[in-house]
């Protein structure tokens, strides 16, 4: 239960988590972004610490955490790729659970954009640099763990990125109408390299979050 002990079972690893959906900027009162709550993401931080890992939480959202959770707060996917990157080397499990956004305002304004007319409005974007395929890539000695939080065929998608990004473990999460995001309970399957997907029943994004350390904890012993 909520209340049993905890054991110190990620003593010693060095954590780095990612949570919420970023914020791309179209102008200074405006800006581009996602239904992610940022919940998953710091149930998964407080998890970690709690059961004895340092962890970084690098996060768009506003979620309470344990006051053992360093926290760095970013906007941007570009803020959050470089927050990320300078804490790789020392990390032992990196986990993004952040919602990045794929494309952003390629020329943000630096002020308040002025109504256009009835044509309508056309905003450029540009693709944002893959944090976790970028992670896949130069990984040596860190386990790497994502996310897909996906509308429609769920498991072909996530194997997929599970592959494509050279993830450790994907962690694949049906949203849209009324699930994943902003909600309190979760249904994820994991996929694990060259094995079969292993779903886990539906449990709180809190309870959720104990189960799958404790299984990243015991791949790795
Ligand atoms: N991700 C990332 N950087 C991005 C986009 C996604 O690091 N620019 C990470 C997410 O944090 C998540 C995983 O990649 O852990 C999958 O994100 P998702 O949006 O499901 O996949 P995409 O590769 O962006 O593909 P698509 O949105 O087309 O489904
Ligand atoms: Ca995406």
């Amino acid at each position: 239960s909520a209340l049993a002990p905890q054991q110190a079972y990620l003593a010693g690893q060095k954590i780095v988590i990612t949570a919420g959906g970023t914020r791309e900027r179209i102008d200074p009162v405006r800006y581009l972004t996602n239904d992610s709550s940022g919940k998953m993401g710091t149930a998964l931080a407080n998890a970690a610490a709690a059961a004895g890992a340092e962890v970084e939480l690098i996060t768009t959202a506003q979620q309470l955490t344990l006051p053992q959770v360093k926290v760095t707060a970013v906007q941007t996917a570009s803020e959050m790729a470089t927050a990320v990157q300078s804490r790789f080397e020392a990390a032992d499990i990196v986990l993004m659970a952040a919602a990045v956004a794929d494309y952003r305002p390629a020329a943000p304004a630096d002020h308040k954009l002025k109504k256009q007319g009835a044509a309508g409005l056309t905003i450029d974007l540009v693709q944002n640099p893959d944090i976790l395929a970028q992670l896949g890539n130069a990984k040596t000695h860190q386990f790497v763990v994502g996310f897909a939080a996906e509308t429609n065929d769920l498991l072909a998608n996530a194997q997929t990125k599970l592959t494509k990004k050279h993830a450790d473990l994907l962690i694949a999460n049906p949203v849209g109408s009324g699930l994943g995001f902003n909600a309190d309970n979760n249904t994820v399957t994991l996929l694990w390299p060259n094995a079969a997907p292993e779903p886990l029943p539906t449990a709180s994004k809190i309870a959720l979050a104990q189960t799958i350390w404790q299984k990243i904890a015991q791949v790795r012993a």
